[in-house]
């Protein structure tokens, strides 16, 4: 444990949070203390800087209020916001009026670990700059985490910043696709933020992501957040977590 890391784990409350996930959280704010500002030649986070130097403040201050709080506004600046899509993009994403861009929070994250091994493969289906994704590589190094998403400039800066977090090139695949015409791609645990509106074309394909997951093994995760895939899974997927914001289902 380096100093940084002890700091942390000193602030951190010792009630009210999983163990295994107050680490995760913590591991996550040691990379980003540590690391230099993002490569951004899309202009995409304009303000990291002065909102990285506001979290080295809060840590140095030891207020874990003021640490969290910081370090949430630090990872949403970085989720991105505004994505940079192109005029035909944007006419694709607001016609299936799935969310924008989004930040699926950390929760999801940090929830994840007991759900990948080495061997997992994980899927964002809608994932933005992928930086869940990434940051789930991060923690529970795993065999390949696939990220689709409709933006290519969003899975361009992604590709960026996993470099830019030290992530073997081989673990990222980055698929931009369109969710209503790609082949949903066979994962472990599959990862979605209400990507498309669930009516129409929207409803589609949540039923083929439902009859896509229909032979797959025992133990395949789903979480699905603001979630709209539930009432077309298959019976053998159980909901295991529900918190209003996250659903988390097994296939039993
Ligand atoms: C609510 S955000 C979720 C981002 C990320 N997965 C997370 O949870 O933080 C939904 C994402 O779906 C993408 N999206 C919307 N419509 C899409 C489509 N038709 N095909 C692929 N991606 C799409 C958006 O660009 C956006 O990045």
């Amino acid at each position: 444990m380096d100093s940084l890391e002890q700091r942390l784990s000193e602030c951190s409350p010792t009630y009210g949070m999983d163990p295994l996930e107050a680490r995760s959280l913590i591991q996550l704010m040691r990379l980003m203390a540590h690391l230099p500002p993002p490569p951004d030649p899309f202009g995409l986070f304009p303000r990291y800087g002065l909102l990285r130097q506001s979290f080295l403040e809060a840590i140095e201050m030891g207020d874990w209020k003021g640490i969290e709080g910081s370090f949430l506004a630090l990872y949403s600046h970085l989720h991105c916001y505004r994505p940079p899509y192109t005029v035909k993009e944007r006419a694709s994403v607001l016609a299936s009026g799935g969310y924008l861009c989004h930040a699926g929070g950390l929760s999801p994250v940090l929830k994840a670990g007991p759900h990948l091994d080495t061997d997992s493969v994980s899927l964002d289906l809608g994932a933005g700059n992928g930086l869940q994704g990434l940051f789930l590589q991060f923690l529970y190094p795993h065999r390949r985490s696939i990220q689709v998403e409709i933006s290519a400039r969003l899975l361009e800066a992604g590709r960026l910043l996993g470099s830019w977090m030290g992530l073997p090139d081989a673990a990222m695949e980055w698929v931009c696709a369109d969710l209503l015409e790609v082949v949903i791609p066979r994962a472990h645990f599959v990862y979605l933020y209400r990507p498309l509106r669930p009516e129409g074309p929207g409803l589609s394909f949540y039923k083929r992501l439902a009859h896509s997951l229909r032979n797959s093994p025992v133990g395949t995760v789903v979480f699905s957040v603001a979630d709209c895939l539930s009432p077309h899974l298959p019976s053998s997927f159980k909901l295991f977590y529900d918190d209003g914001h996250l659903c988390c289902f097994r296939n039993e």
